[in-house]
């Protein structure tokens, strides 16, 4: 379920269902995102440019901008790309449609999605790779730890993520 956080200049959406815990937002904006306040979006507190950078660097597609200040809006490469990640997900980035069987599609400038075959919110990773301790060759991806991913291999599980509530 996305939810949208209105600015000024930018609004923030995220869908917590999609996200992966990497805290590229957490880390790389502190202002504007914060796990202990509601709401935990706050797009207006840095300049829409700032906010919009950091929003690019979710792997998921959890978080997304839509910019209201005439600057540019997020435009994924025409070009599909997908990497495997080591031990992970693929990551996809480009133009991404998800189609689900009620006939809805999605569309996404990001992504990330299960390889693993464990998750269960196919076609996107939910981090079950970590669970069954996933390996296979791929890219390492550098994750950092953060509120929401206290140890490397355990990010905090949707229930006890305080966005989800
Ligand atoms: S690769 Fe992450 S849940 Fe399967």
């Amino acid at each position: 379920m996305r939810k949208v956080y209105h600015g000024k200049d930018i609004e923030v959406s995220f869908d917590l269902d999609i996200c992966i815990h990497v805290a590229e937002c957490l880390r790389g904006q502190r202002e504007v995102f914060q796990l202990d306040r509601r709401p935990w979006i706050l797009p207006d507190a840095t300049s829409a440019d700032e906010v919009a950078d950091v929003v690019e660097r979710c792997p998921s597609g959890a978080l997304q901008y839509r910019r209201h200040d005439g600057g540019a809006q997020e435009n994924p490469d025409a070009t599909t790309t997908i990497t495997a990640i080591r031990n992970g997900p693929l990551l996809v980035t480009g133009k991404v449609e998800v189609r689900y069987e009620d006939g809805t599609v999605e569309a996404l400038p990001r992504a990330t999605l299960c390889r693993c075959g464990e998750s269960t919110h196919k076609p996107f990773c939910d981090n079950s790779h970590l669970a069954i301790g996933f390996k296979a060759l791929g890219i390492p991806y550098r994750i950092h730890l953060s509120p929401v991913r206290p140890r490397l291999a355990e990010p905090i599980s949707k229930e006890e993520d305080p966005r989800g509530h």
